[in-house]
This record gives C-alpha cells, sequence and structure tokens, in this order.
C-alpha cells in the first residue's frame, strides 16, 4: 500500500482532528502517501482530494470540529454516487482508506468495500458513544464535560430560586451523554431513548419537592420516547399543577459537539489513528479500529452498524439510588 486518504464524514465531534493527525504522521513515518478528503462521501465524488504532509495537522490536536469539513452525504447513499467516488479514489491511486465518523459513516464503507474492494478502516468519531466495538467514542468525553458544566452552572441558579430544571443534551438515538452527565451533575431524573420514560414518578417526586430538596435537575436526551425536554416539561407542569413551582427548560445543543477535546479524547483519537493505518498495512480491512478494555480491537463494521452497545446497568441504578 503505497497511497491511503482520510475523511470525517456525519456530525463532527472533538478530538476528530487528533485523529486525522494521526492517521496523517502515522502514514508519512510508515513511509506512505496520505490524502485528505474535505466534506465526508461527498469530497470523495466531487474529487475534493489534496495530499496531507506532516505540517499539514500542525497545531489541530487541541481543536474541535474538523479541519477536512464534514457532511452528511445523500449521493453516496446511490450507485451512481459510489461510482462516481471510486473512480475519483482510482485517478488519485488511493489504495486504503480511514473513515472517521458513526454509524452512517461506516454503512457507507462498508457498502463501497462490498463494491469496489478498497480496504478500509473506521475510527469512531461521534458524541453519542453508541458504537458497538469500543468503549468510548472520540468526541463523547468532551461533550460530556461541556453538557457538565453548564449543568453544575444550573444547579447554582436552580437552587438559588428553589426552580425545577429540565435540561436537554443531545442523542438523538442515544443517552449516553444524559446518564454520565446526569450521573456527574447529580441529577434527580434522566430521561433516554433506551427506557421507558416513567413521567408518574417525576410527577410524584416533583409534588414532594420542597419536603426533601428545593429544586430539581431532570436530564433529558433529545431523543427521548415522551419527547423534547419542552414538551416533557409543559405535560409535567401541568400534572404536578402547583403555582408555587417554577418550571424552566435549558436546551443545551451544539455547544456539546464543539471545543477543544479533553485529553481523554485527544489519546483515544490518537489511539484509533495510528491504529488504523497499522491495520491497512497489516491487511485489516472493513472494520473499525476501538478501544475496548483499554486494548486496541479491530471489529467488523457490520457488527459495528448492526450490534447495540448496552448501556450500564448500573449506571441506570445509579441515578435512582443517589437522587434520594
Ligand atoms: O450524532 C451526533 C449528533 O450530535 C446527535 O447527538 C444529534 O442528534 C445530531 O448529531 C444532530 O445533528 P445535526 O448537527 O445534523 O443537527
Amino acid at each position: 500500500m503505497r497511497k491511503i486518504a482520510v475523511f470525517t464524514s456525519g456530525g463532527d465531534a472533538p478530538g476528530m482532528n487528533a485523529c486525522i493527525r494521526a492517521v496523517v504522521r502515522t502514514a508519512i513515518f510508515k513511509g506512505i502517501e496520505v490524502y485528505g478528503i474535505n466534506y465526508g462521501y461527498d469530497g470523495m465524488i466531487n474529487g475534493n482530494i489534496k495530499k496531507m504532509q506532516s505540517h499539514s495537522v500542525s497545531n489541530i490536536i487541541q481543536r474541535g470540529g474538523t479541519i477536512l469539513k464534514s457532511a452528511r452525504s445523500e449521493e453516496f447513499r446511490t450507485v451512481e454516487g459510489r461510482k462516481k467516488a471510486y473512480e475519483q479514489l482510482k485517478l488519485h491511486g488511493i489504495e486504503g482508506i480511514v473513515a472517521i465518523g458513526g454509524d452512517g459513516t461506516f454503512k457507507g464503507a462498508k457498502v463501497f468495500f462490498e463494491e469496489y474492494g478498497i480496504p478500509t478502516i473506521g475510527c469512531p468519531g461521534t458524541i453519542d458513544n453508541d458504537i458497538y466495538g469500543t468503549d468510548y467514542t472520540i468526541g463523547f468525553d468532551t461533550a460530556v464535560n461541556t453538557a457538565l458544566e453548564a449543568i453544575d452552572k444550573i444547579r447554582d441558579t436552580a437552587a438559588a430560586h428553589d426552580r425545577i430544571f429540565f435540561v436537554e443534551v443531545m442523542g438523538r438515538d442515544s443517552g449516553y451523554i444524559a446518564l454520565e452527565c446526569g450521573i456527574g451533575g447529580g441529577a434527580e431524573f434522566v430521561m433516554i431513548p433506551e427506557t421507558k420514560t416513567d413521567l408518574k414518578t417525576v410527577v410524584k417526586s416533583l409534588k414532594n419537592l420542597r419536603k426533601t430538596k428545593s429544586s430539581s435537575i431532570i436530564v433529558v436526551a433529545e431523543g427521548d420516547d415522551e419527547g423534547s425536554a419542552d414538551f416533557i416539561m409543559e405535560k409535567v407542569k401541568e400534572k404536578v399543577n402547583d403555582p408555587d413551582k417554577e418550571f424552566k427548560v435549558t436546551t443545551l445543543g451544539h455547544i456539546q459537539r464543539g471545543g477543544n477535546p479533553t485529553a481523554r479524547d485527544r489519546v483515544l483519537a490518537s489511539r484509533c489513528g495510528m491504529a488504523a493505518v497499522e491495520g491497512l498495512l497489516k491487511g485489516e480491512s472493513n472494520c473499525m479500529a476501538g478501544v475496548v478494555n483499554g486494548d486496541i480491537l479491530y471489529t467488523p463494521f457490520e457488527d459495528c452498524i448492526g450490534k447495540t452497545k448496552q448501556l450500564k446497568e448500573d449506571h441506570l441504578r445509579l441515578i435512582e439510588i443517589l437522587s434520594i
């Protein structure tokens, strides 16, 4: 293998730059050429591909976002789009690919590999932490810490005014961010897509609030089965039916996607990036380089996409037990 390419795709995540840096520098260290594809699969289709040098990735390890930009490509979902992408890669002599992204990125990579056979390894880049085959995804730790910092601040003002706050965090299909910032922030309740939300218990607890505590923080993952934090707050407020209790909603939104990656994310990103290039050179393909129980592990894309990473059962119990 003499030439490889790297790209980022799907929602950006803090640490993607550290991963790009690791891919580029590992490739150069191993004596192979490395190309950066801008805007994910769209850039592959349009030939938005340029050679990268060691200095192309200088001073980026600490930066959020992605210097290669990102996109969610509709055209790559089509047979014609993937054909165009293959032709561009052939034109540039690309013999291996590192795809940094989440499950959508890996679905595309798997289909593309099956059609055209270019060796491909993924690195798990998403704040959602919902990828099977890695304990953590790149960006998750940073997103949780961003949300936690916000929750700490909200708790100050919630306590000062005896208010009930619903804090909405990201996670369309995944409750990992909600759960971890809920545990870390001492939330009274956490509502996530993976479990049935029991509003009756929440209402009962809030009705009794001043007997035990005067304020409350409820973390809601954006994909919760009961709806958005705004919607849930209105429902709960109506049921609590107490004019002395004040309800507020804060939606954290995309601030969770930006910012300087934490040390954990930089190290994870660097390890996965290096492992992806080393894997390609050893003949690994159609798989993701992740970290499981502290060690690098290559998991087939099929499992990363098809299997569900289970939430830790004790995490769910922690909220219930520690919030009394
Ligand atoms: O997949 C990462 C994620 O941040 C989800 O948590 C969120 O639901 C989604 O992306 C938002 O996507 P967009 O930035 O395209 O609105």
